[in-house]
């Protein structure tokens, strides 16, 4: 209240005194008193109370000379949030850059997002004053100024949304400076609740991520602090276009006044407001779940208290009952942000996953009176829909991912089915990427794998669009295209649910944005044929989708053990192992389209062929199973994880356990060795749900090393591959080789082993520590260190050397030569990772040195992997491509084990932004054949394991998998 004060008479009003708090009621004649003192003159008014005059007689009443301003922050307090006044008026973006020409994208077929996603335009698109303009046939009067595209009947959809990620706040690639813990900007660790944050406060506008993730079309997102804390901030909707002012709050979308201060306006609705929440393992450093909770009801019980004091304090100003005020608007500029949550001004995400933790936010919801706008994560939602159902307001949005589970306890029970389950429940489903945990680029993928599982085709597109637009309170200007809309859009080589579409072109705010530095690059060659502009067919889940809601989402992954004879039928394609790659034993002639028989008999193909070559030699009583035009294929193999190692990545307790470094401190005594180098064929462990997930998905075999969880030591010891299915280690079949690679890493400390207070050694004396090994003559009392590194001297053992920097591998190329010049040996030397191999492409190749890129599409999360090839949209050639080009050996690998089962499409995708390059049969050696041969995988194995799939091949979305064949185990699998 302002200090000068006008006395005024004013009306009184019967009853209003019953709603003065004692406390004040007492305090109040003193200040009264000074109040006089300071004040002379008074006068008459007519005072307004509810639209009406009150006659002013009885009571001398002061009234403060903010009065109005006071009744018009109160009147405030009652305005729904929701877009500036006037909106739907807009000729001009808020967003319009000057000198922006208009856009004519002629010719497209126009996914809108409206009519819940059904509606599809075949036309025109007009962009200009940074909002869609026209849509559906723009008349051909000449425009001025304006760009023409001719879309040629692509697909246009609007701009992507990922409703949860960190770009800018886990600023790529990551520095120190962004993770040591008291300046890593994800997560404050002042304490459970600080609801005073603002990701804002800390974005990168320099983060390497924002024209990558821009470049997979996405033209908006959630930017949230981490889940460390109960609560950790608020969030912010960004645009990811670099703005000519080239801060982030010009990047922000519709911001907050809040951002700068506490303006408002009675007429003038306040903007939506976002505050992320979480609860369960992550908050552990505060206590355990108990203490959480107990921090959220402490939080809210505070922020209850303000909002009742404001509530209390706007009812005696609008009832002119000024004298009983004393003191200020009762603010806290700590706890404003959960006030306006109280409010139903903020649009709050809650980071949860399990029962526990959903049951226990719907109880908090309900004590307080908040609603809770989406769940993320949120891996048990599909098993709980009665829960979310009782959340304070109604249900949350629920936002996933296709199928990132089982990397900590809590996402154990996390289902590829959820999506689907819960569209049946009528939760509006979100997909997001929580980037940099999983690449932002690929939001699309996500939806795209969503679908495959069951995701209806129209909710699969929302998921990315319509549905974190209407989530965040902005879909009068985001997820759809109808005029008026901001202009946000992307023109995409092939329908948007084909694994690898990519974007031809994006525009965000109606600017065309610069995919990269590169002139000219191709976009969508290879992908001229017709289907590639039809959304894929995708199987029917229906049975397995009941089975994992019936068993809480852990259904037994058993098989049928078939030993005798098994006919295939209606086979279209037979793929095997040959000297130069994956060869066609069989496929469909393009003139008849008959279809094949495949014989196995114990796990043995005995014969293939079309027609009656082997119809009339299936033998009695063989099971037949018809293949629905599908295939048989060699089985992947998944290289580079802890799978087999380790059932949840973040749970120590279920693995093999951690590795001693050698460079950080002594191994051991015991071990009398001083690498302390060990066998992952030692910690193997069988039956994990990873492991049998991917056997599921055709990976049916991996090669492992030791206890790869995140970093490894620089001594990670020797591989194993081992088969995915089997039993256990002493079961026919399951350890295929029990040492397959020696492994070593040179890695400059990352922000991760920083953060763990690790002293990495410098790269050079890695290098030292490595030729001093590779060149030693070798003796028993040397250790077992000094044997394996001679073994990998002499050629008799893959070297793999997890390397992501160009340059540590030009030093590697040198000590390989190096070496085999002094001991006049061969090595079988093999970098993974390798992010950075493709600048030294061809020095690799003549090097006769192999690549396992790990993982396939990559993401510069660290100093030595920032300089990736990105491929379509940014750069003509992917990494792959240029190695291949260059006569280099590549496998594909995956650093993580919950990801093994998704080597098909990672496979898809290679082939998908090679621009015609890769062959899908080339794309399968990646994942078979060519790692067999860099790991020197036994020949007898070779045609030993191969994979059944119905209606379509490996790479196919509408294909899954129908059987394992293997001979060496004498059997086929049958799922
Ligand atoms: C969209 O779906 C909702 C809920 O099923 C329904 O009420 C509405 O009529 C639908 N709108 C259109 C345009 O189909
Ligand atoms: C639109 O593109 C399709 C596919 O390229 C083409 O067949 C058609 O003629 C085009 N229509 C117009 C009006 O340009
Ligand atoms: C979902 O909504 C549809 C259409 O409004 C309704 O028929 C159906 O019963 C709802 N399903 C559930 C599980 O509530």
């Amino acid at each position: 209240m302002s200090s000068k004060v006008t006395i005024l008479p004013t009306a009184s009003l019967s009853g209003a005194g019953n709603s003065t708090n004692p406390r004040r009621r007492t305090g109040a004649p003193k200040a009264l008193l000074g109040l006089l003192a300071l004040c002379a003159v008074s006068f008459t008014c007519t005072f307004y109370r509810n639209g009406h005059p009150v006659d002013a007689r009885t009571d001398l009443q002061r009234i403060p000379l903010d009065a109005q301003e006071i009744l018009t922050r109160c009147a405030s307090l009652r305005t729904k949030s929701g877009p500036p006044l006037n909106f739907v008026d807009r000729s001009v973006s808020d967003r319009f850059e000057e000198g922006t020409p208009a856009t004519l994208i002629r010719n497209a077929t126009i996914w809108t997002g409206q009519k819940n996603g059904t509606e599809i335009i075949y036309g025109d698109l007009l962009l200009d004053k940074g909002i869609v303009k026209a849509i559906g046939q723009v008349p051909r009067t000449p425009l001025r100024d304006v760009r023409i595209l001719d879309a040629g009947g692509a697909w246009v959809t609007p701009g992507l949304i990922d409703f949860h990620s960190h770009v800018g706040v886990y600023s790529l690639p990551a520095l120190h400076g962004e993770f040591f813990f008291c300046t890593f900007n994800l997560n404050s660790n002042k304490g459970p609740i600080l609801p005073w944050l603002r990701t804002i406060d800390a974005f990168d506008t320099h983060d390497d991520s924002i024209e990558l993730v821009m470049s997979g079309g996405v033209t908006s997102m959630q930017v949230l602090p981490g889940s460390a804390n109960a609560i950790a901030g608020q969030a912010f909707m960004l645009k990811l276009r670099k703005t000519a002012e080239r801060s982030p709050t010009s990047m922000v979308i519709e911001p907050p006044p809040e951002i700068n201060g506490s303006h408002f306006s009675s007429s003038d609705p306040p903007r939506w407001r976002y505050l992320k929440q979480a609860v369960g393992e992550n908050i552990d450093r505060y206590g355990n779940r108990m203490d959480t909770i107990w921090a959220y009801r402490q939080a809210y019980e505070t922020a209850s208290q303000i909002k009742a004091s404001q509530d209390a304090y706007c009812a005696r100003a609008e009832a002119g009952l000024w004298k009983t005020i004393d003191g200020n608007f009762p603010e806290s500029s700590q706890y404003e942000a959960l006030v306006d949550v109280l409010r139903g001004r903020v649009k709050v995400s809650q980071h949860v996953y399990e029962t526990v933790d959903i049951d226990a936010i719907v109880r908090l919801s309900n004590e307080f009176k908040f609603h809770v706008d989406v769940i993320h994560h949120a891996a048990e939602a599909w098993l709980v829909p009665d829960v979310l159902r009782r959340m304070w307001g109604g249900p949350p949005a629920v936002a996933l991912f296709s199928d990132y589970y089982r990397n900590k306890r809590e996402s154990y029970r996390g289902s590829v089915h959820a999506p689907r389950v819960l569209a049946d429940n009528n939760f509006t489903v979100i997909l997001k990427t929580d980037h940099p945990a999983l690449n932002g680029r690929y939001l699309l993928y996500e939806a795209q794998e969503a679908y495959h599982y069951g995701l209806p085709l129209e909710l699969a597109l929302a998921s990315v669009t319509t549905a974190p637009a209407t989530v965040a309170g902005l879909s009068h200007r985001l997820g759809s295209l109808y005029p008026g809309m901001d202009a946000d859009v992307v023109l995409w080589d092939s329908h948007p649910l084909r694994l690898g579409s990519t974007p031809v072109a994006v525009w965000i705010d109606g600017i065309v944005q610069p995919l990269g530095e590169e002139i000219g690059v191709l976009v969508g060659k290879g992908k001229e044929a017709p289907e590639w502009r039809e959304p894929p067919n995708v199987p029917d889940w229906k049975r397995e989708r009941q089975e994992a809601l019936r068993w809480d989402g852990l259904p037994p992954l058993t098989v049928d053990q078939i030993s005798e004879a098994v006919a295939f039928t209606n086979v279209s394609t037979v793929l095997v192992r040959g000297a130069e790659g994956i060869e066609h034993l069989f496929r469909p002639s393009a003139h008849d389209h008959a279809r094949g028989v495949v014989i196995v008999h114990a796990g043995k193909i005995i014969c293939a062929g079309v027609d009656n070559t082997c119809s009339s030699l299936v033998p009695n009583g063989a099971r037949l199973i018809d293949l629905e035009g599908g295939s048989i294929a060699p089985a992947f193999i998944s290289f580079g994880s802890n799978l087999g190692l380790q059932e949840i990545a973040f749970e120590p307790s279920t693995g093999d356990g951690v590795l001693f470094d050698a460079f950080e401190k002594d191994v051991p005594r015991v071990l009398r060795d001083p690498g302390g180098i060990v066998q992952a064929a030692d910690g193997l462990e069988f039956q994990t749900r990873n492991a049998l997930i991917a056997y599921r998905a055709g990976v049916t075999v991996a090669t492992s090393p030791p206890n790869a969880i995140f970093t490894q030591p620089s001594f990670a010891g020797l591989s194993t591959t081992f088969r995915t299915g089997a039993l256990h280690a002493l079961a026919d079949g399951a350890v295929i080789q029990r040492i397959s690679a020696l492994h070593y890493v040179i890695r400059r400390p990352d922000a991760l082993m920083l953060q763990g207070g690790a002293q990495t050694p410098s790269v050079s004396t890695h290098i030292a520590v490595l030729r001093r090994l590779l060149l030693a003559e070798t003796n028993e009392q040397a250790g077992e260190t000094a044997q394996w590194f001679a073994k990998a001297a002499d050629g008799a053992l893959p070297l793999v050397i997890d390397v992501g920097s160009a340059d540590v591998m030009a030093a590697l190329l040198k000590l390989k030569d190096e070496v085999e010049q002094k001991r006049g040996t061969v090595m079988r030397m093999v970098f993974s990772g390798a992010a950075e191999a493709h600048l030294l492409a061809r020095e690799i190749g003549k090097a006769r040195v192999g690549v396992i890129l790990t993982p396939p599409r990559p993401l510069p999360k660290t100093w030595d992997d920032r300089r990736i090839l990105p491929g379509p949209p940014i750069s003509n050639d992917t990494s792959l491509v240029t190695l291949l080009a260059n006569k280099v050996i590549v496998g594909v690998g995956t650093a993580d084990a919950a990801l093994a089962a998704h080597t098909r499409f990672d496979l898809a995708w290679a082939t998908a932004e090679s621009n015609g390059r890769v062959s899908p049969e080339e794309a399968i050696g990646l994942a078979s054949v060519n790692l067999e041969r860099l790991l020197g995988i036994d020949q007898a194995f070779q045609g030993g394991e191969m994979v059944a799939w119905a209606r379509g091949g490996p790479l196919d979305m509408q294909s899954t998998v129908v059987g394992v064949l293997s001979s060496a185990q004498g059997r086929v699998d049958l799922l």
